[in-house]
Parts: C-alpha cells; sequence; structure tokens
C-alpha cells in the first residue's frame, strides 16, 4: 500500500459530485418514522414543534401533510385526560381510548401510511410507572396481561405494527401469542435515560414516585442489550429496536453485528431538544447538526430511524 505523497485522500473530498460519489451512508425517507402526540385537544409546543400535540382532527390533517412529503410510517402516542389515568392504566387498552380513536380515523384517511403504535402504560396509570405497581414495585407478570390486551385493542382499531417500550420481561411473547400476526418492533434495549426528559413532559408520563432503572436497562451495559434482543428474538420480535440513538450508538453497532433482523433506532425527545435548544442560542445550525445526527445512527448500523426531525428530513432531501 502506497502512502503520502503518492495516495492523498482529499483528492475525492475536492467537489461535492465526487464527495457523493463514495458516500457510504445516504438517509432516505423511507427508513424514517416520524413519532406523533395525540391528545384530547391540539398543544402547540414552541420550543419543540415536532412534539407538539394532536388532537385527532389535526393528527389526521398532520398524517395528511406527512403523506403528501413522502413519510412512510408514524409512531403514534396517546395523552389521555389527567382524570382518566388510574391504577392500571385502563385507558390504555380503551376500546374508546384517544389512541384506538386516532387509529380508526388515520386508517379511515391514510391507508398507505404505516401506523406503529407504542404499547405502553406510563401515559395512562395515575403514578406514571409503565406497569401494575404493587409496594412500590412494578409487578412484572400481571402487566403482560394488560400490555397484550393494549396491543390487540391497537390493532383492531387499525394499528400496522406494535411497539413495546415498557420494558417488561416477556411482554414480546405475552403480545405474540394474542397477535400471531402483527409485526412487532420491540424497544428491546431500551435504556434508564435522561435523554426521556421532553417526552415526558409532553406526554405527562413522569413517574410520581422512583424511577424506571428497576425495569429499563443501565446505561453501563451493552452484553445486556444483547441477551435482551436475543430474547426478544426467541419471544417473535420482528425488529430490534434500541434507545436513545446518539449515546448508545455503539449498541446500535452491536446489535446490528450479532442479529440479520432489521435495527431501529429512536432518536429521542432529548437528543432532538439539545440540537434545538442549541440552535436557537445561535450555538450550531439545526439542520447541518440533524443530518449529521442522522447520517451517525444509520452509519452505526440503524435501519429503521424513528425521529422527530422526519417531517423536516422529507423538506431537507
Ligand atoms: C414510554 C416511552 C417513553 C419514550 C418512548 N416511549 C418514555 C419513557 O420510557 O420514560 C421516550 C421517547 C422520547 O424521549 O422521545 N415508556
Amino acid at each position: 500500500m502506497s502512502a503520502f505523497p503518492a495516495t492523498r485522500l482529499r483528492r475525492l473530498r475536492r467537489t461535492d459530485a465526487l464527495r457523493s460519489l463514495v458516500r457510504e451512508t445516504r438517509l432516505d425517507l423511507d427508513d424514517f418514522v416520524q413519532p406523533l402526540f395525540v391528545g384530547p385537544t391540539s398543544v402547540a409546543n414552541e420550543e419543540l414543534p415536532a412534539m407538539g400535540r394532536h388532537s385527532i382532527e389535526d393528527v389526521v390533517a398532520e398524517a395528511g401533510e406527512l403523506v403528501s412529503l413522502g413519510v412512510n410510517a408514524v409512531l403514534l402516542f396517546g395523552i389521555p385526560e389527567e382524570e382518566e389515568k388510574d391504577d392500571e392504566g385502563s385507558g390504555a387498552w380503551a376500546d374508546d381510548g384517544i389512541v384506538q380513536r386516532a387509529l380508526r380515523a388515520l386508517r379511515a384517511e391514510h391507508p398507505e401510511l404505516v401506523l406503529v403504535t407504542d404499547v405502553c402504560l406510563c401515559e395512562y396509570t395515575a403514578h406514571g410507572h409503565c406497569g401494575v405497581l404493587r409496594d412500590g414495585e412494578v409487578q412484572n407478570d400481571e402487566t403482560l396481561e394488560l400490555l397484550a390486551r393494549t396491543a390487540v385493542s391497537h390493532v383492531e382499531a387499525g394499528a400496522d405494527a406494535v411497539a413495546p417500550s415498557d420494558m417488561m420481561d416477556g411482554r414480546v411473547g405475552a403480545i405474540r401469542e394474542a397477535l400471531p400476526e402483527t409485526p412487532l418492533i420491540s424497544y428491546a434495549a431500551k435504556y434508564a435515560s435522561a435523554f426521556y426528559g421532553p417526552f415526558r413532559e409532553v406526554a405527562e408520563s413522569t413517574p410520581q414516585e422512583g424511577d424506571r432503572r428497576g425495569y429499563q436497562m443501565d446505561p453501563a451495559n451493552v452484553r445486556e442489550a444483547l441477551r435482551e434482543c436475543e430474547l426478544d428474538l426467541v419471544e417473535g420480535a420482528d425488529v430490534l429496536m434500541v434507545k436513545p440513538a446518539l449515546p448508545y450508538l455503539d449498541v446500535i453497532r452491536a446489535v446490528r453485528e450479532r442479529f440479520d433482523s432489521p435495527v431501529a433506532a429512536y432518536n429521542v425527545s432529548g437528543e432532538y431538544a439539545l440540537v434545538k435548544a442549541a440552535a436557537a442560542k445561535g450555538y450550531l445550525d439545526e439542520r447541518q447538526a440533524a443530518l449529521e445526527s442522522l447520517t451517525a445512527i444509520k452509519r452505526a448500523g440503524a435501519d429503521i430511524v424513528f425521529s422527530y426531525w422526519t417531517k423536516d428530513l422529507a423538506r431537507w432531501l
């Protein structure tokens, strides 16, 4: 192998066209999923525009805009009225629940749009934990049936795919048993992360007491993430997700190398908010920082990216 002066890597960096010719990673809108929040009324979010809350009418219009921009898929989160919350989170599987109503409206208007739902109880429980709470402990096995019930109600209302984000052991198997035909995107390696902060503000799902470290993963662990993924595949997951994305690119890479199933990454609310806040201060350019972030997530090995920038990306590409 020859070295400098014969070899000069700058030769292929000289023009846009040359750089494009040798580019290893490209962003394709088809790989992106836009998260959407549905609630009783629309509430705009000035600082984090992609995290506004949509009424059902408004979410149908927003989906229409996304479809016309070429977006393939959305991930739905429901935010019920405060007084609808209870200890079990029964709003999660209510036939006339917020997500179920949104699904019926979206299914009717946008048959081609892939509708993925987040399956979890934390937005619906009064205590804000992702499962049944007893003596300060989230009860794993009792929660499984409630999650399966929630997933079934989503599919009955029109969901194309379900994405359990609760991190109970055995939830993929429980949902798979109830829904043999439904694509299941498992939040397989979901870490107990500070980067969910803005989401919890919007979704009003901060635990009243304690935190989620008893069920979400310790940020220090990567071998454990591979065990989570392996178990989820055995239980019937179709897609493995790593979450958050940017602080966990090594985990995305490790999952990519170990498994052949599609790998998803969730570019979470805190990752979006960091860039938004820095851009608002003039510290960096949002578009460049976002494109660089999304490219890094793809480069690490993600096939599918859940990102609040999906709609912006549609305009940027
Ligand atoms: C629900 C859920 C959370 C996120 C997705 N599903 C919050 C949490 O686990 O506390 C976070 C998404 C984001 O931060 O963008 N369990």
